[in-house]
């Protein structure tokens, strides 16, 4: 297993290249099961969820590789409808795969998904969606097991936004006979991705982006060359972490208004940003100013996978800032990590009460998940003195290449074996 070391105290500056969005990416990835003709993906992270979707995409008999950034996939011998339940436990987006090839073979086989220990992350929403185009479920000893014999179009209404949810209803539905229409769906960028990638390949889907996706049942997909959106939470990392170091950075191939809720927040903390066509640049000059409040929401609310890192910020703002989680139940498992640092924070429900510190201290921490894990680097970098953040492979289902990237900002960051 692998830590970061980190000697704080250095400003950033420079420029960041951000690749495809991870949470784009994974339901393209799912989605190529449903065509048996090739598809190139472009500019996709070698990060370990992306690597453990191509396995499973291996496993059910497609045939997908990375070309050094882009991924190659020919569905077109898949003879598995069973994902495997190491690989499944590893990734909680194998779900997705459910839709997929529900559509592809009529039947599926999972184990229940795994994915960052975030909270208590149900599929309900998921098997109902799918139960409304015809399909059949079973659950049974942990796996979840599906067959139809036709999935037909209908109108499903979700009974909260999940991203997850309406990505695997719509890929059920691409080729189900008839229209699907899905109500409360959940608004983010990637969803919007997701509708493009399947129109290029012969889907009639419009309106994701929308609470309303209309999807048109077609017969055949085919193949295509597609460039997913950039990775919105990757640019925010760094974007906080600029803030937070002091310091001047761009930000290139991001979209500024599919995190506008984050650069709302960051020019009250006191920092300056100008965006142009695709590329942000921040110039953050300490003292941070707090900011009263931060919730997450669903988009265009702020994300919940820039809670951890913004939380660190507040941390060493000037004044108090209450942090409020409303999609995951246990999202502050960093917190004590961030104490041990010198931050003074309390966390009651799914409030986070922040009394702002001039500066961090180095320490050793564990990361505990993914964008926590990523917060706790971000303090390394701002403080005063080394840390040693341990557990680093859950920072490395989301970031590629983390470490190299703050290096080339300068940062003061190696990684080494624990
Ligand atoms: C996706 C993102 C994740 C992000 C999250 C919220 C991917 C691969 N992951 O996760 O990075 O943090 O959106 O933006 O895109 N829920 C149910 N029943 C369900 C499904 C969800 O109750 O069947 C609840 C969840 O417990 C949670 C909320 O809905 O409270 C939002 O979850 P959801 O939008 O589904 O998140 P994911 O798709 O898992």
């Amino acid at each position: 297993m692998d830590k970061y070391v980190i000697n704080g105290g250095n400003k950033l500056y420079g420029r960041v290249k951000i690749q495809s969005a991870k949470n784009s990416v994974l339901p393209i990835l799912a989605a190529t099961v449903l065509t048996d003709e090739s598809v190139k993906i472009l500019n996709v992270p070698q990060i370990s969820d992306v690597k453990n979707m191509v396995k499973i995409l291996n496993c059910l008999g497609c045939v997908a590789q990375y070309e050094n950034h882009d991924i190659v996939i020919n569905s077109a011998n898949a003879t598995s409808y069973e994902i495997p339940s190491a690989l499944a436990h590893e990734l909680r987006s194998s779900v997705f795969l459910l839709g997929s090839v529900i559509s592809r073979f009529k039947r599926a086989k999972i184990a229940y998904p795994g994915g960052c220990d975030i909270g208590l992350r149900p599929v309900d929403l998921h098997l109902s969606g799918l139960k409304r185009l015809g399909v059949n479920i079973v659950e049974n000893n942990g796996y979840i097991l599906c067959d139809a014999e036709r999935l037909i179009g209908n109108e499903i209404m979700l009974d909260c936004p999940s991203v997850g949810a309406t990505e695997n209803i719509m890929l059920a539905a691409v080729k189900a006979e008839g229209t699907t229409v899905i109500k409360n769906a959940a608004r983010e960028p990637e969803i919007e991705d997701l509708q493009n990638f399947l129109n290029l390949l012969g889907a009639k889907i419009c309106g994701a982006g929308s609470g309303t996706i209309l999807i048109e049942g077609v017969k055949k997909l085919s193949g295509g060359e597609y460039l997913p959106i950039a990775d919105r939470i990757e640019a925010g990392t760094f974007l906080i972490a600029t803030a937070m170091c002091g310091g001047e950075i761009c930000v290139e191939g991001a979209l500024a208004e599919n995190i506008s809720s984050l650069i709302h927040k960051l020019r009250e903390n006191g920092c300056k940003l100008h965006v142009k066509n695709d590329k942000i640049t921040i110039s953050s000059k300490k003292p941070l100013v707090s900011v009263k409040s931060i919730e997450t929401q669903p988009y265009p609310g702020f994300p919940t996978d820039l809670q951890a890192q913004m939380t660190a910020l507040c941390c060493i703002c000037n004044g108090n800032s209450i942090v409020t989680e409303n999609l995951f139940e246990t999202r502050f498992k960093y917190v004590p990590e961030l104490r041990k640092m010198g931050a003074d924070v309390t966390v009651i429900d799914r409030n986070a009460f922040v009394r702002g510190v001039p500066r961090f201290k180095g320490a050793t921490v564990i990361a505990q998940d993914l964008r926590g894990g990523a917060a706790l680097v971000l303090a390394g970098l701002a403080a005063q003195g080394r840390t040693e953040v341990l557990d680093i492979s859950h920072i490395d289902r989301g970031y590629e290449s983390f470490e190299y990237k703050i290096r080339s900002l300068g940062g003061d960051i190696i990684r080494n074996k624990m």
